[in-house]
């Protein structure tokens, strides 16, 4: 049930100019964003209105301080037409968790959910149905109150932007373990999904571009010991037959993805292990041909392979298998998702 959504309709939609079978991630819109105001100590009723500008103050506390937050969610359609998303309830409570630690006020359950609902209805000829595309849902709180006073601002947009996407990445991954920068810190944001976390990854992520690597894998800020997550994703790594990622913690984004896959790999009786994994412990599975896989996840990404990783002037390549976790897990989690097979988690959730 969506109730009552002020909904002002776009006079002319651009779905048209959209070439639906050459979609990149996340670089066209629909016709539509949800908006929503906290303005003098409450959040207004959310509104849907065209896709359209924002025009900010240039003292809007966004552009100096960095009060921002978002989440990455995805709408699928099955063969019928249906559309589902997947758990966005998690999605909602992460939200207000990254909003807690960035002092941005609570966003009601119903604002979010009602209003996501009603947008997905309105947009659903937007939803790509060609094999691995999907409906990129951008749901995002930022501080649209001014001052150049270092404190919370008094003001805040809710915005649900939506963009009809293709893969995040094309093909395998191959990754440079970090030994000198950090992407969080004990007691810091790491585990908000807060902007800030990835303009501080821009930088160390374009010199291992630079040195042919795609991504960074995260290490533990002490002493870069240990392997956290990667640029958008939580990582997984097979050692025998056993899969692991590591523990989360405040420096690594509770992944929905993550605790899916490792839902769905325990049904399917491999075991798993959510414990901290040394790069050391690493790089020696690769040489003794013990690291069969390794593997990204996340919203965005869904389950992608990595091809090898980089470590202190070294390449280590992983093996190419025809079995793999990574594509099991792939087309078992992609089939709940697009309605293909049973939910037996109650994950999926229609969109009628
Ligand atoms: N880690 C980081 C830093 C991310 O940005 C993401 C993407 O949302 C993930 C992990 C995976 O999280 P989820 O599976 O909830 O999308
Ligand atoms: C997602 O997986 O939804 C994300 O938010 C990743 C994003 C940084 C592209």
């Amino acid at each position: 049930m969506v109730n009552n959504i002020a909904i002002e309709k776009a006079k002319t939609s651009k779905i048209h100019e959209v070439d639906f079978d050459n979609l990149s991630f996340g670089s066209v819109y629909t016709d539509h964003m949800l908006v929503c105001d906290y303005k003098n100590g409450e959040w207004e009723a959310p509104k849907i209105v065209p896709y359209q500008p924002i025009t900010l103050d240039p003292s809007a506390k966004i552009f100096h301080y960095g009060q921002s937050i978002f989440e990455g969610m995805k709408a699928y359609k099955d063969e019928d037409g249906k559309v589902f998303l997947f758990r966005p309830l998690e999605n909602f409570k992460r939200l207000n968790k990254s909003a807690e630690r960035l002092a941005i006020p609570q966003l009601p359950e119903s604002f979010f959910m009602d209003g996501l609902h009603a947008l997905i209805q309105l947009e659903s000829d937007w939803i790509p149905t060609n094999a691995g595309s999907s409906l990129y849902i951008r749901p995002f709180i930022f501080a649209s109150g001014n001052g150049f006073h270092a404190s919370p601002a008094n003001e805040y947009k809710f915005i649900i932007a939506c963009a009809p996407s293709g893969s995040y990445f094309s093909g395998k991954v191959k990754v440079l373990i970090e030994e000198t920068y950090s992407r969080a810190a004990n007691g810091g944001v790491g585990y908000a999904k807060a902007g800030g976390n990835y303009a501080g990854q821009f930088y160390p992520t374009k010199l291992a571009a630079d040195k042919g690597y795609q991504q960074v894998i995260w290490t533990d800020d002490n002493a870069h010991e240990y392997i956290e997550e990667a640029g958008a994703m939580n990582v997984f790594v097979r050692i025998n037959d056993t899969l692991m990622t590591a523990p989360t913690n405040d420096r690594i984004l509770d992944g929905i993805t993550r605790k899916s896959i490792l839902d769905i790999a325990k049904d399917e009786g491999i075991k798993t292990e959510v414990r901290k994994i040394s790069v050391h412990e690493l790089v020696e599975a690769a040489k003794n041909g013990s690291l069969k896989e390794m593997f990204g996840a996340g919203t965005a990404a869904v389950v992608s392979p990595i091809s090898g990783f980089g470590y202190h002037g070294e390449d280590y390549t992983l093996p190419e298998l025809t079995n793999s976790y990574a594509s099991m897990l792939k087309k078992r989690i992609t089939d709940i998702q697009y309605n293909r097979a049973e939910d037996k988690f109650g994950w999926r959730y229609p969109v009628q």
